[in-house]
C-alpha cells in the first residue's frame, strides 16, 4: 500500500511525525509532500529534526501569499505528484490550505481520502480553517475523528460512513515528548524562568492579528498583567504589529517560534495560557493548565465545558485579573484518546488496504 501525505503548516508536522511512524513500522509506504505554505526555519525544519519525521519526498515550495495562491499552487503540484506516483490513498491533517490541496486533488483523480482530525466544527465560517475542514469532510472516504463531539458533528451533516473514532495524535506527540522535553529543554533557563510565574502566550489567528483594534486592545490590557507573558510570536503576528506600528508592552517579553519541545515544556510549566490556537488550547488541557482563549468560540468544546479553557473574547478587559487568577477545575478526562491514535489509524489503513 503506498500513502501520499499532504502537511504544509507548523500543526501539521507535529500531527504527521508520529503517524508517519506508525505507518512506516507497520510496512506501509508513504511519501511525503510539503506544500511549503510554512518555510522559516523555526516554523518547519526544527519540527522534522526534533521529531524526526522523514525527509519529504516533495516541497512544492507554495510560500506566502493568497489563500487562492496558496491552494492553486498546492493544487496543481499535488496533482502532478498523484499522477506520477498513482498512491493508493491520500492522507491529508486538520484544517489548512494544504488539507483542502490534497483533498481535492485527490477526489477529482478518484484517490481515496483519509482525513486526520476531521469532524471538527467551530461552526465559524468567517474562519478560513472551518471552509476547509468542511469541504475536506465531505469528499474524504476515512474520516478519523479525534473526539465523540467530532464523530456526531458529522452525523448531523450526514456523514456516518467510512467515520472512526481514533482519539488526537496531538495527545501522542505531547505525551511522547513531554519527556523528552523534561531531559532536553533549556528554555526556561535560558529565558530565566521559574515554573508557574509566567503566562504563555500565542496569537495567529487573522480576527486577532489582522485587526489594528484588536491587537491594541490586546496589548492595552495586557500590559497590567501581573506576571510576565511570554509570547513566541509567530510570523503573521509579528509582520502585522510592524504594519500597524504597533509595540509589546514590557510585561510581554516576544520572543521567535519555538520548536516542540521547547514549546511542550514552556506549557507544562506556565501558571496561565493565552492563545488563538487550536492545538494550543488542548495541549493546554492535557498539560493541566489554565487556558484564556481570545475567540468567540472553539472546536475543542470538552476543554470549555470541563471548565480548563475560558473564551474571553469579549472580555479583553478582564484579562489581568484572570491572569492573576484563572479559572481551573479537577474534571479533566480522556476525551482526546490515550496516545495511541496514530496506531489506531495505522490499523484501520492496513486491514483496510490488506
Ligand atoms: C496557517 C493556517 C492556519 C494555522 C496556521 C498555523 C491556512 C488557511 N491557515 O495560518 O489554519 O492555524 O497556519 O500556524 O492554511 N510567514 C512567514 N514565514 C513562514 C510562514 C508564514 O514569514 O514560514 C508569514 C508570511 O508573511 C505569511 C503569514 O506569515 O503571509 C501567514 O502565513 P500563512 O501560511 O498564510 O497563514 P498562517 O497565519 O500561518
Ligand atoms: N508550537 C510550537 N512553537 C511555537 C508555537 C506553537 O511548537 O512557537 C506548536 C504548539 O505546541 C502546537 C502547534 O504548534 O502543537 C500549534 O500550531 P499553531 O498554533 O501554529 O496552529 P493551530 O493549532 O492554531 O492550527
Amino acid at each position: 500500500m503506498k500513502t501520499l501525505t499532504i502537511i504544509g503548516a507548523r500543526p501539521q508536522f507535529i500531527k504527521a511525525g508520529m503517524v508517519s511512524h506508525a505507518l512506516r513500522r507497520n510496512g506501509i509506504q508513504e511519501l511525503l509532500c510539503h506544500t511549503g505554505q510554512h518555510y522559516d526555519d523555526n516554523m518547519s525544519m526544527v519540527f522534522f529534526e526534533e521529531m524526526g519525521i522523514p525527509q519529504p519526498d516533495y516541497n512544492l515550495g507554495v510560500g506566502s501569499g493568497s489563500h487562492a495562491e496558496q491552494t492553486a499552487a498546492s493544487l496543481r503540484g499535488i496533482e502532478d505528484i498523484i499522477l506520477k506516483e498513482k498512491p493508493d490513498l491520500v492522507l491529508v491533517y486538520g484544517d489548512t490550505n494544504a488539507t483542502i490541496a490534497g483533498a481535492l486533488a485527490a477526489s477529482k483523480l478518484h484517490i481515496p481520502i483519509a482525513h486526520v482530525e476531521a469532524g471538527l466544527r467551530s461552526y465559524n465560517r468567517t474562519m478560513p480553517e472551518e471552509i476547509n475542514r468542511v469541504l475536506t469532510d465531505v469528499i474524504s472516504t476515512y474520516l478519523f475523528c479525534p473526539t465523540s463531539v467530532a464523530v456526531e458533528n458529522l452525523k448531523k451533516e450526514g456523514i456516518t460512513k467510512g467515520v472512526y473514532l481514533t482519539g488526537d495524535v496531538m495527545v501522542d506527540s505531547l505525551m511522547h515528548f513531554t519527556k523528552v522535553a523534561e531531559n532536553k529543554s533549556t528554555i526556561l533557563e535560558h529565558l530565566k524562568l521559574e515554573p508557574k510565574s509566567y503566562g504563555l502566550m500565542t496569537i495567529h489567528r487573522p480576527a486577532n492579528a489582522d485587526n489594528r483594534g484588536k491587537l491594541l486592545g490586546l496589548l492595552n490590557s495586557l500590559e497590567k498583567s501581573p506576571i510576565p507573558l511570554i509570547f513566541p510570536i509567530h510570523p503573521r503576528t509579528l509582520k502585522l504589529l510592524s504594519e500597524f506600528d504597533l509595540e509589546a508592552h514590557p510585561a510581554i517579553r516576544p520572543i521567535d517560534p519555538v520548536g516542540y519541545l521547547d514549546m511542550m515544556w514552556l506549557e507544562k510549566n506556565a501558571k496561565v495560557i493565552l492563545t488563538d490556537s487550536g492545538g494550543i488550547q488542548k495541549e493546554a488541557y492535557l498539560h493541566q493548565v489554565p487556558c484564556l482563549t481570545v475567540r468567540p468560540e472553539t472546536e475543542w468544546v470538552e476543554t470549555v465545558e470541563d471548565g480548563w479553557n475560558t473564551l474571553v473574547n469579549d472580555r479583553i478587559e478582564e484579562l489581568p485579573e484572570l491572569i492573576q487568577s484563572p479559572p481551573i477545575s479537577i474534571r479533566n478526562k480522556s476525551h482526546y484518546g490515550d496516545g495511541q491514535a496514530a496506531e489506531i489509524i495505522t490499523g484501520i489503513l492496513k486491514e483496510t488496504f490488506s
